[in-house]
């Protein structure tokens, strides 16, 4: 059977755990424990992403999470699959512990950070995530910088009752240290559902509130990006990029070449589907060589992606890789 050669990326879960608990992701007690027997190894994590490269055109893998610098030897795995080479190998983290970390995942060959970073005000900062440092998320950031990541990404979820007063601070954050500020509307999926309807803010409406003290231009669309990006400028010649990731006003599925892999191994297409398929199974034959198997089963995912679905899944956000 043929495969048709096309182009993917991969957001990589290597693992479910988190130390923090952001209200629109995880409940409080956290998420269900795995047995570590259930936890992909690096050298099932490796076989997947070798196949993707080999027959689907994979060219970007994201470490996620949970919080993905959880994950004991996250250096290693990232030499690993920075030594695959021609691809770009991407992380997105919630700060905590890369200040220490940012240098030697560098060295390893990470290309890009993404850094979760929803208030500049300890207080509330300690209060959304349920007890995060807002301290060692900046001394992270600026650790990023120092071991030459660029650009460094910072990702806000605006929410109405509780940041949508700080984009403007943040914005100017990021831009006075070469950092582009990135605004996400929030997913109706997990923790959030319950507040959805009462925090949700459109992007439309962070744009307006940048608009008091910057001026926006928007940049051409990347159809295969989910965020839309646009040249920032304000005063005292501070300029740069920003980007907005309108996933409920104007969703990016026609574009969407993104495969989710959880760290559990099951491979999922589509956030909007209540389905996956079961990758550990094949990878665990024994002697068996099923790639066959494997190859079939990633054909069947891509293809039951769909343009536009509900998010309806009850599973929480940091199984499905964020
Ligand atoms: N809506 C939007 N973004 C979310 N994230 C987690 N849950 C949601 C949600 N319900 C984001 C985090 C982080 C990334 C891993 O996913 O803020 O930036
Ligand atoms: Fe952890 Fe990120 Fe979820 Fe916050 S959003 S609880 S940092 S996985």
């Amino acid at each position: 059977m043929g495969f048709s050669r096309q182009r993917v990326t991969l957001r990589l879960s290597v693992t479910d755990r988190c130390q923090l608990r952001c209200r629109y992701c995880m409940p409080l007690e956290g998420v269900p424990r795995v047995s570590h027997h259930d936890v992909l190894r690096f050298e099932e994590i490796l076989r997947v992403v070798t196949l993707l490269r080999e027959r689907f055109g994979l060219y970007k893998v994201r470490l996620t999470g949970g919080e993905p610098l959880l994950r004991s030897g996250i250096t290693e795995l990232a030499r690993a699959l920075a030594s695959m080479g021609e691809m770009e190998l991407a992380l997105t983290t919630n700060g905590q512990l890369l200040s220490d970390l940012a240098e030697p995942l560098r060295r390893a060959g990470l290309t890009r950070i993404n850094v979760s970073l929803d208030s500049l005000d300890p207080a509330r900062y300690r209060e959304l995530t349920r007890g995060g440092s807002l301290e060692r998320t900046i001394a992270g950031i600026e650790a990023a910088r120092a071991a030459g990541f660029a650009p460094i990404k910072l990702n806000t979820v605006v929410l109405r009752g509780v940041n949508l007063c700080e984009v403007g601070r943040i914005a100017t954050f990021a831009l006075e240290r070469g950092l582009q500020p990135r605004f996400l509307e929030l997913m109706p999926i997990g923790c959030a559902r319950g507040f959805f309807e009462r925090d949700f803010v459109s992007s439309e409406e962070v744009h307006r509130e940048l608009e008091k003290d910057f001026t926006l231009a928007e940049l051409p669309v990347n159809p295969a990006s989910s965020s839309r990006e646009f040249t920032i400028e304000g005063s005292g010649r501070l300029h740069g990029m920003v980007g907005f990731i309108s996933s409920e006003s104007r969703p990016f599925c026609a574009g969407c070449d993104r495969l989710r892999l959880t760290s559990t191994g099951t491979l999922i297409g589509c956030l909007a589907r209540g389905d996956g398929c079961d990758l550990r199974k094949y990878l665990r034959l024994g002697d068996r060589d099923a790639d066959e198997e494997l190859a079939q089963a990633v054909h069947q995912v891509l293809a039951a992606k769909r343009p536009r679905g509900e998010f309806t899944r009850a599973d929480l956000m940091p199984l499905l890789g964020g």
